[in-house]
Order: structure tokens, then C-alpha cells, then sequence
């Protein structure tokens, strides 16, 4: 189980100092997927780079399976915005990155492996420029996944994408979800993105202290075709214009 407990952030300077995020508190439990949306400033990536261990608090912890995360480890991993691969590394190359003190043997058995899982055999050979924009966010899905994580960390993986490329590696994301068994945490601006993926929707609100005030439990049935679109788009009205506070706080 993840765990965010009272996590506090502050960015300081001589000048100024900004409070981003105040108690935040959170319980994420194994194998959960779910997503965290909220208006552009509020700390999402901020909060995601805290549970990544890239950052400190300036109060409170993450803890994972109740050992407190300080710094990065290969049981979290993380895919941001932009692929982020480099350009003078191969895919191959590019991936083992995440697996460096792993045997050769042991190296390319995992990377192989992990292409498969994000649908891209054969592809190790190629360079970051030969890679469309889809391929590159899979094979950095790759790069996060080859360290078998517990935990996969998602920074707006498909922003920069067209919706059918998008659709289709939300696809991928939940596959990859259901056949691997990892807890995901996905960050987006996208609602409908967040319902379609996610088992539970939180919104981190800036006008509010940046806390998490709103737990939205999707209660959306698989397949998620069959769900009644008036239900749905009530739901994303929901999302989108803060209602139904009976549903919150739960996490608080
Ligand atoms: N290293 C930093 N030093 C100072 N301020 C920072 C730093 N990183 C983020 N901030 C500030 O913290 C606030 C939250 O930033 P963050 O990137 O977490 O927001 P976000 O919710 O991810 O936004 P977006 O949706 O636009 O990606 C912003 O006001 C930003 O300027
Ligand atoms: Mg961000």
C-alpha cells in the first residue's frame, strides 16, 4: 500500500515563498489505478515527483509497504510528459538504463521482455529520432516497467499525443494494469481519460489549500461501453464542477 501522509511542500527563495501543497493525505492500495487531475499549478507533478522520491517534502512522508520513501527506487517507477529518451542511446540502450547492475544475460531477457509487454518486439535497434511519438511513450512505459515497480507513476504520459494514439495506449495502460498487477497513478488534464482508466478519480484543488478534497469513486462497470452515457457524462459534471461532496473525504 502507498501511503501519503500529511505531505506538506513549500518552495522557498529569497523573495517569496509558495505553499503548493498542504496535508495531503492519501491511502493507495495494491494494484489500485487510479488518476489525479486538477487545474494546471496545483502540484500534481509535484506530488507525483514526492511519491517518485525526486523530491522532498517539506513535511510529512510517503511510505511504501511502511518504508518510508526518500529517495528513487526500482520499486517505483516513472514515465513523465515527454518520452525523455537519449537521443544518443538506442531503445535497447535507452532501456537498460533502469537496469544497470543486472547481468548482460539477465539485461536482455528483462528488455525483451518489457518490449513485448508494451507491444514493440524488435524494436530495440532503432534510435529515439525513428520513433513516432507513441512508440517513444511506450518504450519510456518500458524504461519505468523493465525494473518490475511496484508502483507506475504516470505524468501526463499522453498529452502530447492524437487522440487515436491516445486511445490506443490507454488501452495498453490498462491492459499492461490488469496482466502485471502494479498500482498506477496517473496524472492527466484529461477527465475523460481519468474515467476511462481509472478505478477512482481524485482531484487536487488549488483554490482549497491544495487539498485533496474530492475522492470521485468511478463507479463505472467493465466493459465501460456498456455504461449509460447520462450516468457518465453526469459523473464528469460531477468531476468537473466539484459536486456531490457526499463522496468525499474519505481519503482526507
Ligand atoms: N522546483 C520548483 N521551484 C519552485 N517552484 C516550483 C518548482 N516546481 C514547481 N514549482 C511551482 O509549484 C507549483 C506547482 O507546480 P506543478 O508542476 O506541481 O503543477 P502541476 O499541477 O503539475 O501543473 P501542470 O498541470 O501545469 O503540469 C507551480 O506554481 C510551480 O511554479
Ligand atoms: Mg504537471
Amino acid at each position: 500500500m502507498l501511503n501519503i501522509k500529511n505531505v506538506c511542500k513549500i518552495y522557498k527563495n529569497k523573495d517569496y515563498s509558495q505553499n503548493v501543497l498542504k496535508d495531503i493525505n492519501l491511502c493507495i492500495e495494491d494494484q489500485e489505478i487510479i488518476s489525479l487531475v486538477g487545474q494546471s499549478g496545483c502540484g500534481k507533478s509535484t506530488l507525483l515527483r514526492i511519491i517518485a522520491g525526486l523530491e522532498k517534502a517539506s513535511s510529512g512522508y510517503v511510505e511504501l509497504n511502511k518504508n518510508i520513501i526518500n529517495k528513487p527506487s526500482s520499486n517505483i517507477g516513472m514515465v513523465f510528459q515527454d518520452a525523455r529518451l537519449m537521443p544518443w542511446l538506442n531503445v535497447y540502450d535507452n532501456i537498460k538504463l533502469s537496469i544497470l547492475n543486472d547481468d548482460k544475460e539477465t539485461q536482455r531477457y528483462k528488455i525483451n521482455e518489457t518490449l513485448k509487454k508494451v507491444g514493440l518486439e524488435d524494436i530495440g535497434n532503432l534510435w529515439p529520432k525513428q520513433l513516432s511519438g507513441g512508440m517513444a511513450q511506450r518504450v519510456a512505459i518500458a524504461r519505468a516497467l523493465v525494473q518490475q515497480p511496484q508502483v507506475l507513476l504516470l505524468d501526463e504520459p499522453f498529452s502530447a499525443l492524437d487522440s487515436f494514439t491516445k486511445s490506443n495506449l490507454q488501452d495498453h495502460v490498462r491492459h499492461l494494469w490488469s496482466s502485471l498487477k502494479i498500482t498506477i497513478v496517473m496524472v492527466t488534464h484529461d477527465i475523460n481519460e481519468a474515467t476511462a482508466i481509472s478505478d477512482r478519480v481524485l482531484i487536487l484543488n488549488k483554490v482549497l489549500d491544495n487539498k485533496i478534497t474530492k475522492n470521485h469513486i468511478v463507479k463505472i462497470n467493465k466493459p465501460r461501453s456498456t455504461f449509460p452515457k447520462n450516468e457518465y457524462n453526469e459523473l464528469i459534471n460531477n468531476i468537473i464542477f466539484n459536486k456531490n461532496s457526499n463522496q468525499f473525504n474519505a481519503l482526507i
